[in-house]
């Protein structure tokens, strides 16, 4: 592990047999333990699915079982997910799924980011000052666009599935009518949300008990969005998006101020795309394309570094020139990005191998290049120009990666009307105003300003890596720093590093974005001669409060076809961000 020999005590999974039951999401339906016993290795006819929850695993275990392909098993996993982690994703949000067919190679990523509504321009977000307000585009029903997830299960089920969505809604159906037990991580989340939900008495009801977090255990049980899921799975997506369950949510949504209208809902369309390609130390890179940032930042960062030939350099240079591509390409994302059906983004440039270059001259190999000194986003400007993540890989090499998002933790924290769908706060997402910070610090500018039926600019990174070793599917939830973490798990794949999706997943983490201009690196997991020789080259180091990130892998072994499951540590930890 060359990469980051250094670092202190790279986490490795220690889990116990019965511990790892849960996570370790290789369910060899009838060899259960023998699975485990083999390191979470699939046999051909077995399951690998690595997902956030062991029941949304289990969900799309039991599709597989009944014979269903890996776009099936994903339509079962995200409405499990939807339920069993309502504060990461649901019927209320969106998300993006890059899918691998294995009869003929077709690959697409499906486009499931929720829009703005009609009404909803970059004014409404600001006060008489013209200054944002953060409540309005994180809290309550104006923060929230228009979902996609319940048009991507349809998609999915009609284009790639093989099972009606009677079958594959069956287990999140299940889940939220009988209720599931509440676990460490939702205990922890539903305690820092605590007094956003307590703001909604719908959200409240359902979520916390008498307005406190719930008890570990404590069974929550969600019979309106069950009644929604059954709905969805008889009449279709068209029930949530056409009458009189979308006449409830507007309803809902409006009078409590938010900007939702019939035909916003009825207009909601996923969108086909193709993927962002680009290659990296000889291996075939498949990502998100825009309308997330993920595609073209990695394919700049990881660029520079073929460029420079970063794996020859020391592990102190190769640092400091990881964090400087990563700081350009972030650069790049505050300048440019945004939803490419609205404004002109260079698409091309940006991903090519001459712009790497070109990128990588401007780098010094002994100082920190101060963001200040890179191009900055008023240049740019007047030109008009908490989610999860889950990996299949089924016994015919169909292959999904899939992140999906309400945003923050229980997104909007609204619920609307009494379908029990939870509604995301992405308008967040958008640069609500020109180097605004986001949620996650993200600055932007026009590219990525609010208007009506775009879709604001993402840093979800689904993400395929094929050589001859063999074939890693990876994705994780973290707002910004999920592009930073995917490229760490693949510089270390393609590096030195070993091909074990168990390690990808641990690896310890840093982060740059352009602004704020520090390198954030997660606590007790690198050294202090690692961090001062950042410090010694200029790098403003934080040691950030906590680790994050929840990473997802499927690893396919091109020799022996093994199939290996890879779950992040950090989610038993309950980190969401
Ligand atoms: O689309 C995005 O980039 C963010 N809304 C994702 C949010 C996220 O990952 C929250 N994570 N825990």
């Amino acid at each position: 592990m060359g990469i980051m020999h250094r670092r202190i005590g790279k986490m490795t999974n220690t889990w116990s047999l019965f511990a790892v039951r849960s996570w370790i999401l290789v369910v060899a339906l009838s060899i259960f333990a023998a699975t485990f016993a083999s390191g979470a290795r699939a046999a051909p006819d077995e399951c690998a699915i690595a997902s956030a929850h062991p029941l949304a695993t289990d969900a799309g275990c039991e599709i597989i079982a009944q014979g269903g392909n890996a776009f099936d098993a994903a339509v079962a996993v995200t409405a499990a997910l939807g339920v069993v982690e309502p504060y990461a994703s649901g019927l209320g949000g969106g998300g993006f799924y890059l899918l691998h067919r294995a009869d003929d190679g077709f690959e697409v990523f499906i486009d499931a980011r929720e829009t703005a509504p009609g009404q909803a321009d970059a004014t409404k977000y600001l006060d008489a000052d013209g200054e944002p307000v953060a409540d309005l585009s994180r809290r309550g029903p104006t923060a929230a666009g228009i979902p996609g997830i319940p048009a991507a299960l349809e998609q999915l089920t009609q284009k790639y599935g093989s099972l009606p969505l009677s079958r594959t809604l069956a287990p999140a159906i299940r889940l939220a009518e009988n209720g599931f037990k509440a676990d460490s991580r939702y205990v922890r989340v539903s305690g820092w949300m605590v007094n956003m939900l307590n703001r909604f008495p719908e959200s409240a009801a359902v979520y916390l008990h008498d307005g406190a977090p719930v008890a570990q255990g404590h069974v929550i049980r969600q019979k309106q969005l069950a009644e929604t899921l059954r709905r969805i799975a008889t009449g279709g997506s068209r029930v949530f998006y056409q009458g009189p369950m979308a006449r409830q949510m507007v309803q809902s949504v409006r009078s409590s101020g938010g900007y939702w209208t019939m035909e916003d809902l009825a207009n909601y369309r996923v969108v086909e795309r193709e993927p962002q390609r680009f290659g990296y130390r000889g291996a075939r890179i498949t990502t998100a394309p825009l309308p997330s940032s993920g595609g073209l930042v990695m394919a700049q960062t990881l660029q520079i570094l073929d460029a420079l030939n970063v794996e020859a350099m020391s592990e102190d240079d190769r640092t400091h020139v990881i964090i400087e591509a990563m700081r350009r390409a972030y650069n790049d994302r505050a300048r440019f990005m945004g939803d490419q059906d609205f404004v002109n983004v260079p698409v091309d440039r940006l991903a090519s191998r001459a712009y790497a270059q070109e990128r990588a001259q401007s780098i010094d190999l002994r100082r920190a290049t101060p963001s200040s000194e890179l191009p900055s986003i008023y240049d740019v400007a007047e030109e008009g120009t908490d989610t999860t993540h889950f990996s299949i890989v089924d016994a015919d090499g169909n292959r999904v990666a899939a992140t999906l998002s309400i945003n923050g933790p229980f997104g909007a924290g609204f619920v609307a009307g009494d379908t029990g769908v939870l509604l995301n706060n992405h308008m967040d997402d958008f640069a609500i105003a020109l180097a605004s910070p986001n949620l996650y610090k993200l600055v932007g500018n026009a590219a990525n300003a609010v208007e009506p039926g775009k879709r604001p600019l993402s840093s979800m990174s689904p993400t395929f890596v094929e050589n001859e070793r063999g074939i890693l599917v990876l994705g994780t939830p973290g707002g910004s720093r999920i592009i930073s973490m995917v490229m760490i798990g693949i510089i270390d794949y393609l590096g030195s590093g070993g091909a074990d999706a168990r390690d990808i997943v641990s690896l310890p983490r840093y982060h740059h974005q352009y602004l704020p201009d520090r390198v954030q690196v997660e606590p007790d997991s690198f050294s202090d001669e690692w961090i001062e020789a950042l410090r010694s080259r200029g790098h403003e180091v934080e040691i950030y409060r906590r680790k994050w990130g929840n990473m997802q892998a499927v690893f396919v072994d091109a020799k022996t076809g093994e199939r290996q499951v890879g779950n992040d540590p950090r989610g038993r930890e309950g980190v969401v961000f």
